[in-house]
Parts: structure tokens; C-alpha cells; sequence
């Protein structure tokens, strides 16, 4: 989907936050528990280590504590919010929405909340959404959320996905911006579902439903074909991460920090790569934290954010992969 009509009024991210689980899953461990070893997993996925939530810690508190440390940052209260839109895969519940858990967590009482399902790219789904309605004068501002409880959706005796994924949210406050201030430049979305087959959890809904026959069939798990994934992702952030860039009218050189998704380390060499952008401008932090899905690039941001990584006034550029197949970028100064 393209950018036709540039946006009269000018977007901000105000605020971002994030939060992760305190257990952390080491590679040593899933060497105990599946047949790898710790120099695999890093040396093909650049995963250390991730974050798994507690059994009792569902996606609406992850997704809460990151929205807090975000308003907190952008010095917006909740009762000033307008607007809640969290990504997931994970919902707490199929109905009603992991966002209108954390509506009521935070109070925030006057917001309109909702969730959307784009796999990892849900956040810069999300984020593009929100700048439109902002823009478009609907709402004056809003939190975006990513947040996922994967590790409830993953089959832990599967060494070919189980090595992947982590838990964690990251959220960003956005709201119209003053004169001077920063602003979300270009934004890209796409998807193909011809490749729909790729990468899915194939039970729990309609197609599949859980059923006392198939209820250990691992069904509710991630499946994924990883080679094929890695190839689509790479093309596909190229072009998005490019098309972004020049509705800009940014260059590599001019371009302060590239947060790519956080799903594999040899992804994101590629795309930097090819953006020729040097690996010391890439933001990276799966080592850490593995693939949270829609909440890894939230985190990241917030990460890149309180470090450092980029000042006001920088130029950034964030861009996504995933299930469906969906990808997405955003080209943000900040
Ligand atoms: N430990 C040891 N060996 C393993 C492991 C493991 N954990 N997992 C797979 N292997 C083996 C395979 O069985 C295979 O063995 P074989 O050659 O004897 O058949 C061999 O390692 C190579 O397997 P590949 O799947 O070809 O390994 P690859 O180098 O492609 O790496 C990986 C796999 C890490 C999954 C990679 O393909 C990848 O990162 N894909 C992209 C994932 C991604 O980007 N996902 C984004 C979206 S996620 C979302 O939306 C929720």
C-alpha cells in the first residue's frame, strides 16, 4: 500500500517504553531441553538468550507496564488518551481485546481501544493507522502497542522454532506535532497471503478448531518454514526500508539508526547490507530478547531510544517481517 496524499498535519512519536519478563531462557538451557547446542543457535540466530513470562503473566500486563514507561516519557496522563491499538498474536483472550484489558489497566478511560493481528509487523501497522487518524483529526493522540506471550504458543519440543522466540512489549505515544518538532515521514505497508502456508499456528480458530482429539497435536504452536521465511524477508525489508527512505528524501548517509525486526541476526546483516548502511547504525538487541514478534521492534525502539542511539532532529528508519506474509517500514524523524 503506498503513501498517495502527504498528511497535512505532522505525526510525533512523543514517548516510547518497553518491558520484559524478568526469567531469562538461555541457550545452554534449550540445549538441556531439545537436540541443539548453544553454538548453533547463536551462530545461525544470534540469540543469546530471551525473556520467558511468568505462567500468571498474560499479554494486557506486559503490554500495560510498556504503556506506562511510554505515557511517562511522552509526560501524557492516561486520562488524556485518546487511542489504544495494540498488535499481537497473543491475545489474552480471542475476544474481548488485549487492548481493552490495558485500557482498564491503565484507566485510561476516555480511549477507543483495539487490537490488530499482523504477526511481527503489526507495531508499524499499527503505527501507520494511528498517524492517519491522527492526522486526519479523529483522535489527538495515541499509544501503540506491541506485546506478546509467545512462549504460550510455542511447541518446546520443536528445536526448529523453540530457539527463536521470547516474550516482551514495547509501546510508542503519538501525537500531533508542535512546529520544529520531529515527525513520522513515510510509512509502507504490504502483504501476500498467497504465502499464508509459511509461517502459521495452525489450531484454535476456525479452520482448526482444538478439538479433545487434536488437543495434543501441538495445533495452537508456531510452525514455520524458516529457509523460506529468511529469504522473503530479506527482499521484502529491502523494498519497504527503500521506499520509505526515498519518499523521505533520505540517503543512506543521512540515516542515523536502521531498527530492523529482531527475528535473525543474519537477516538484519543482509539488510544493512543492502541499504548500505553500516552495521554500527543498526540497532540490534535479539541476542537478548530473540523474536517477540509484533512487540521486538517496539522494544527496540524504546532501547535505541533511552540509549542514545539517535538524538532529536535524527533520522531513523524502522522496518518489519511477517506471518501472513506482512512487512512494513516507517521512516521517522525524530
Ligand atoms: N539446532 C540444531 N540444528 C537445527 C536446529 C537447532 N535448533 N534447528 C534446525 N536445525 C537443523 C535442521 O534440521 C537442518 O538440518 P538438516 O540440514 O540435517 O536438514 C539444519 O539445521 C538447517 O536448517 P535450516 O532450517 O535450513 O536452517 P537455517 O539456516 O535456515 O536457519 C532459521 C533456521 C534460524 C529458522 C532461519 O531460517 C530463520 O531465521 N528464518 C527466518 C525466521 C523469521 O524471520 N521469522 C520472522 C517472522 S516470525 C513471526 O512472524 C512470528
Amino acid at each position: 500500500m503506498s503513501q498517495l496524499t502527504p498528511s497535512i498535519l505532522s505525526v510525533c512519536i512523543a514517548g516510547t517504553g518497553s518491558y520484559v519478563p524478568e526469567r531469562i531462557l538461555t541457550n545452554a538451557e534449550l540445549a538441556q531441553r531439545v537436540d541443539t547446542s548453544e553454538e548453533w543457535i547463536l551462530s545461525r540466530t544470534g540469540i543469546r538468550e530471551r525473556r520467558i513470562a511468568a505462567a500468571e503473566e498474560t499479554t494486557s500486563q506486559m503490554g500495560t507496564h510498556a504503556a506506562r514507561r511510554a505515557l511517562d516519557n511522552a509526560g501524557l496522563s492516561a486520562d488524556e488518551l485518546e487511542l489504544i491499538i495494540v498488535a499481537t498474536i497473543t491475545p489474552d483472550t480471542p475476544t474481548p481485546a488485549t487492548a481493552c484489558y490495558i485500557q482498564h489497566n491503565l484507566g485510561a478511560s476516555r480511549a477507543v481501544a483495539f487490537d490488530i493481528s499482523a504477526a511481527c509487523s503489526g507495531f508499524l501497522y499499527a503505527m501507520k493507522l494511528a498517524k492517519r487518524l491522527i492526522a486526519s483529526g479523529a483522535f489527538k493522540n495515541a499509544i501503540i502497542i506491541g506485546a506478546e506471550k509467545l512462549s504460550a504458543v510455542t511447541n518446546w519440543e520443536d528445536r526448529s522454532t523453540c530457539v527463536l522466540f521470547g516474550d516482551g512489549a514495547g509501546a510508542a505515544v503519538l501525537r500531533l506535532a508542535a512546529p520544529g518538532e520531529g515527525s513520522i515521514l513515510a510509512t509502507e505497508m504490504g502483504t501476500d497471503g498467497n504465502l499464508t502456508h509459511l509461517l502459521k499456528i495452525p489450531g484454535g480458530g476456525t479452520a482448526c478448531p482444538i478439538t479433545a482429539a487434536n488437543v495434543n497435536d501441538q495445533l495452537f504452536t508456531l510452525n514455520m518454514l524458516g529457509k523460506e521465511v529468511f529469504k522473503h524477508a530479506v527482499n521484502r525489508m529491502k523494498e519497504a526500508a527503500e521506499k520509505v527512505i526515498e519518499r523521505a528524501g533520505l540517503t543512506a548517509e543521512s540515516i542515523a539508526c536502521v531498527i530492523p525486526h529482531q527475528a535473525n541476526l543474519r537477516i538484519i546483516d543482509a539488510i544493512a547490507d543492502r541499504l548500505a548502511v553500516p552495521n554500527e547504525r543498526v540497532f540490534v538487541n535479539l541476542d537478548k530478547y530473540g523474536n517477540t514478534s509484533a512487540a521486538a521492534i517496539a522494544i527496540a525502539l524504546d532501547e535505541a531510544n533511552r540509549s542514545g542511539a539517535f538524538k532529536r532532529g535524527d533520522n531513523i528508519v524502522l522496518v518489519v517481517f511477517g506471518a501472513g506474509l506482512t512487512w512494513a517500514a516507517a521512516a521517522i524523524r525524530w
